[in-house]
């Protein structure tokens, strides 16, 4: 019997149309575009408004854009997955009302949270399922309206965060494209350098966390740029080795969009030169799990049937990973 392998065979992507330049942050905070630009090549980053207006409606924009692209019929896909840090409400799966808003009628939906690794995570559970024979069309969404977590009197997190979506089909290939290898980790000691502390069960949110500003993002910023530098270009090394990859087998490098500094790190540690590497974050900034499928929307037109893509992220948790993944059609 063929081996089934999951290939992402259409895409789509949305951003809001509102965007926060890094002028307009010189007149919220103390900083200046020279210090951002030079720290993390962020220039500009979109932000959602819009009473009543969640992840969700980023999440669905960017399905009807693949849907609008790709002719699907939203009735045939089975499972809607959202990966997102900031889903709708608590408890309430976003991704099922993202299915029913779609017209996914037929399918069954749930949120993925993994911070900025969200997608790289999904994409390793949407392929499993495609993998297994069972399932033929899955929704891969990676949303995030990070605007909502943000304390924006605080220079060292809102001048790096903005809001966006993007969203991938997985099928079935029997041509040996799509996933190939992953190597996924974790490590909980990282949860004390980024997070939202009252947010959850562990500390809800009060007046007294309020009060302390404890519902928006802590960042200890320096410890997790040294260790996103190190585990996303270890992952990457890691995975090329694995699979016997050199530098020239590789197509493109899709890293998470944290700081540009540290996708050149990663470029550095597997000697990739610059024209390989995916680079979108002086548009949108950091926009968590959407990173991923907005750098594949973004470059859709370059990509080729077969072309190796190596992709990396790293996020709270610690949660970090790779993916070897050869592309399956030209565009
Ligand atoms: O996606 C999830 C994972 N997240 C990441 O990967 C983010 C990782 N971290 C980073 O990208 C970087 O650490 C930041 C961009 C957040 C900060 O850059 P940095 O080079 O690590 O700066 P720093 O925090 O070491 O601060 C250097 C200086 C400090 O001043 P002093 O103490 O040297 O006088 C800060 O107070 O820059 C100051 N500073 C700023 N200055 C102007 C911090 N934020 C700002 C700012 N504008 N926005």
């Amino acid at each position: 019997m063929t081996k089934i392998t999951a290939a992402i065979t259409a895409i789509g992507k949305y951003v809001p149309d509102d965007i926060l330049s890094n002028e307009m942050l010189e007149k919220m905070v103390d900083t200046n575009d020279e210090w951002i630009f030079s720290r993390t090549g962020i220039r500009e980053r979109r932000i959602l408004k819009g009473e009543g207006k969640g992840t969700s409606f980023m999440a669905i924009k960017a399905t009807q854009n693949l849907i609008e692209k790709s002719k699907l019929d939203p009735a045939e896909i089975e499972i809607v997955i959202v990966s997102t840090a900031t889903p709708d409400m608590q408890a309430a799966v976003t991704a099922a009302f993202v299915a029913s808003e779609i017209g996914a009628v037929n399918a069954f939906g749930f949120d993925l949270e993994a911070a900025c690794s969200s997608f790289l995570y999904g994409m390793s559970v949407a392929a499993k399922y495609i993998e297994s024979g069972r399932y033929k069309k899955i929704l891969l969404i990676g949303a995030d309206k990070c605007s909502s977590m943000i304390d924006y009197t605080d220079r060292a997190t809102c001048i790096i965060f903005g809001d966006g979506a993007g969203a991938v089909l997985f099928e079935p290939n029997f041509e040996g494209l799509g996933l190939q290898d992953e190597y996924l980790r974790s490590d909980g000691a990282g949860r004390d350098f980024l997070q939202v502390k009252a947010s959850g069960s562990m500390y809800p949110v009060t007046k007294e966390a309020i009060d302390k500003r404890e519902n928006f993002v802590y960042q200890d910023g320096k410890t997790v740029f040294k260790n996103a530098v190190f585990n996303m270009a270890d992952v990457a090394v890691k995975i090329l080795k694995r699979n016997n990859l050199t530098k020239k087998d590789v197509n493109w490098l899709a890293a998470h969009q944290a700081n540009r500094r540290i996708i050149e790190a990663t470029a550095n540690r597997i000697k990739l030169e610059s024209s390989k590497v995916m680079m979108n974050i002086e548009h949108y900034g950091n926009t968590t799990s959407a990173t991923l499928p907005l750098l594949l929307a973004d470059y859709e037109t370059q990509l080729k049937k077969g072309d190796t893509i190596i992709f990396a992220a790293f996020g709270g948790g610690f949660t970090w990973g790779s993916i070897y993944f050869k592309w399956a059609y030209n565009s």
